[in-house]
């Protein structure tokens, strides 16, 4: 047996890296889930969507499509014990081309990095810029000009981008459980209580009612096929899930772990910090009169805006930005995962050879994306920037498509007999109505609904 298979099969572990403990894992996995979809996407869709009623198809979709995805992958995972190609491979029939879905998963990987290490780069810059006063102005035109020079200077957006490359390269260098388990232990407390104060401060402004009215009233009659299409997407990227980053994560999972609850705890608390999220947010964007609907530059033009008009607006205006680069510290290192776990595995290259590997491959994928606000902003791919398609293209199309492949191999293929043994630790765990609970959502409930999604993107109807 080539080393390779010795490898993937799990048969000879050679010093298979592993998380140490369940808090670990979970602390992990909150840390992939937290990112910039709760700082930056999910306050941008729900401003520009209608608030309250987003916020409720997204929840919809979480529960009944996000959780079941979620739990299908760290299961897989956890019985292969391997990248997510490989995992594919081992558990699929003869002849039955599942491994595509670990491929599509990787590819998925790299494009959503592309994009995701330069919005984090602007993040890290915020920090150095709002310590220098810099970004603290009131009138957002300034906010918006001093943005639009940052992202408009194609040597800026690279700098950037690669310093966040450097950091995240890193930190993956040390493996599993010395690198990304002991980094998001340390970081995701300190997150929680930034995002409090942020949140408390917030709150407290005279007028913040409002905001929280428009994030927690809905109105039925916004919802249509478009909202739906993005609180799905959303609700996939917000969970890293339908490209093989829980998958990987699941293979580091230790067996005595409960997968449903690790992943039920995982998805509630990333949903409360979106929620705190808009809670810090939403409320001052009101109390100051700035524009909901302001998208994607919500966090860079009207967040300096807003802060500049509050008391202490220069210290929270550093918490915020800080708060925010932890975010997209721990959801990079599990993007990052991805492919180094499966180079490393497969194609016998050390951990560092894989994370330069892949840094690399960001370096030279990742610059259209950096640029599109410079010197690629005019060449357009169905309408849209390199950085704008590989957005939609992984939210929108792999991700939704994997998770569908992904319940559809696990209600259909996986089958109901593994999936009672894995989820219930070998009988270990008195888990059984969870479990059938589960295996309907998945195997009928969550395939059909986001195929539906799909073709309803289309236009099949
Ligand atoms: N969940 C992360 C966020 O919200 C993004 C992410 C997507 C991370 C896919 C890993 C995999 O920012």
């Amino acid at each position: 047996m080539s080393e390779t298979t010795k490898r993937s099969t799990g048969q000879h572990q050679v010093k298979r890296d592993s998380f140490t403990s369940s808090l670990g894992m979970m602390a992990a996995t909150l840390g992939s889930a937290v990112g910039l979809g709760n700082i930056w996407k999910f306050p941008s869709m729900t401003g520009t969507n209608g608030g309250a009623t987003f916020l409720f198809v997204y929840l919809a979709c979480t529960i009944v499509v996000g959780l079941p995805v979620m739990i299908s992958e760290i299961m897989l995972g956890r019985t292969v014990k391997a990248n997510a190609i490989t995992t594919f491979n081992k558990l699929s029939p003869k002849k039955q081309p599942w491994g595509l879905v670990g491929v599509a998963g990787v590819v998925a990987a790299f494009l959503i990095l592309c994009f995701y290490t330069e919005v984090a780069g602007w993040v890290f810059a915020y920090i150095f810029k709002g310590i220098s006063g810099s970004i603290l102005t009131t009138d957002p035109k300034v906010a918006s000009d001093m943005f639009g020079q940052l992202i408009s200077n194609p040597l800026m957006s690279l700098v950037w981008q690669w310093i966040v490359l450097v950091l995240i390269s890193f930190i993956v260098t040390f493996g599993v459980s010395k690198g990304i388990e002991k980094v998001t232990t340390k970081l995701m407390p300190i997150l929680f209580c930034l995002l409090v104060i942020v949140g408390i401060r917030s709150m407290t402004l005279p007028g913040a009612s409002e905001g929280l009215k428009f994030l927690f009233a809905p109105d039925f009659s916004k919802i249509s096929g478009t909202v739906i299409l993005m609180a799905m997407g959303l609700a996939f990227f917000k969970l890293s899930i339908g490209m093989g980053t829980m998958m990987t994560y699941g293979s580091y999972c230790r067996d005595d772990q409960n997968v449903p609850m690790t992943a039920t705890k995982v998805m509630l608390a990333d949903l409360m910090v979106s929620l705190l999220a808009g809670i810090a947010i939403f409320p001052a964007v009101f109390a100051y009169g700035f524009d909901v609907t302001a998208g994607p530059s919500l966090l860079f033009v009207t967040i300096p805006a807003v802060f500049a008009s509050m008391p202490f607006g220069y210290l929270f205006a550093i918490i915020f930005f800080v708060l925010a680069a932890i975010a997209s510290t721990g959801a990079m290192l599990s993007l990052f995962e991805v492919p180094v776990a499966y180079l490393s595995e497969t194609k016998q290259m050390s951990r560092k050879g894989a994370v330069i590997t892949t840094a690399l491959g960001i370096v030279i994928l990742g610059a259209p994306a950096a640029l599109s606000h410079s010197l690629t902003a005019d060449v357009t791919i169905f309408g849209k920037t390199f950085f704008d398609l590989f957005d939609f293209l992984s939210s929108n199309i792999f991700m939704p498509a994997g998770g569908l492949c992904i319940c559809i191999f696990t209600g259909w293929v996986f089958g109901k007999d593994r999936i009672r043994e894995q989820l219930s630790n070998i009988g270990k765990l008195n888990n059984g109505g969870i479990i059938s609970l589960f295996t309907v959502l998945v195997k009928y409930v969550s395939p059909i609904l986001v195929a539906l999604v799909l073709l309803n993107m289309l236009n099949v109807f």
